[in-house]
């Protein structure tokens, strides 16, 4: 059995942006995004300490589960003018071509739409791979930003909810074999 062509992240541009896969070398200065509780409140979770990030971005540059079956893809969102880390967007790729995308801004930039930008690039190239299917986010139903950024970039509301949250689709059918 031939296993699945999963996907490894590229660095992508935008028009104020560059989103740069992650590595465990950006993990002080997302620390510096991340350590902030307002960030977890439609997600839930809390803030990871330093270490805790390093180890976690250290797996993530292997950009795989951890037993091959799914890509992990992790981008360090950086404005382009000064190189500044000022969020991360994530994707996970499945072998059956599904990919479901998160997003974060830290507190100080957001209300830029600098969110909305990243995303826009990242499911932009999620859709220019040929094995791709469906993009998915999960967004709780009181995200307002969050579902605003998911419409923004075509994704459609659906009526399935997973663990609270409502799912937002992009189907590719035209590849469906
Ligand atoms: C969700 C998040 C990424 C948005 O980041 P951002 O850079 O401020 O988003 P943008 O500036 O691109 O704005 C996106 C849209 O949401 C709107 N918006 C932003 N903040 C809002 C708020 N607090 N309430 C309502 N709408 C809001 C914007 O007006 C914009 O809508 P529009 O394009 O129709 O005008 C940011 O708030 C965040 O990181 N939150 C914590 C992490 C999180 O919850 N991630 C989502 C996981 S799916």
């Amino acid at each position: 059995m031939t296993t699945p062509k999963l996907p490894t992240a590229l660095t992508l541009t935008t028009a104020h942006l560059i989103l740069e896969p992650s590595t465990a070398r950006d993990a002080s200065e997302l620390f510096d995004v991340l350590n902030d509780t307002r960030l977890y409140t439609y997600t839930g979770g809390a803030p990871q300490t330093l270490e805790d990030l390093r180890t976690r971005y250290l797996r993530l540059e292997t950009q795989r589960s951890p037993d091959g079956s799914e890509a992990w893809l992790n981008w360090t969102i950086r404005l382009q003018a000064t190189r500044r880390a000022i969020g991360t967007l994530q994707a996970t790729v499945t072998s059956e071509g599904i990919a479901t995308v998160a997003w974060v801004i830290g507190y100080e930039w957001q209300h830029r739409g600098y969110a909305t930008e990243s995303a826009h690039a990242l499911i932009g190239w999620l859709m220019s791979l040929d094995t791709l299917l469906e993009v998915r986010a999960f967004i709780h139903p009181q995200h307002e930003a969050s579902s605003r950024i998911a419409r923004a970039c075509s994704l459609q509301l659906t009526s399935e909810l997973v663990d609270g949250e409502v799912v937002w689709t992009m189907l590719l059918p035209s590849r469906r074999s």
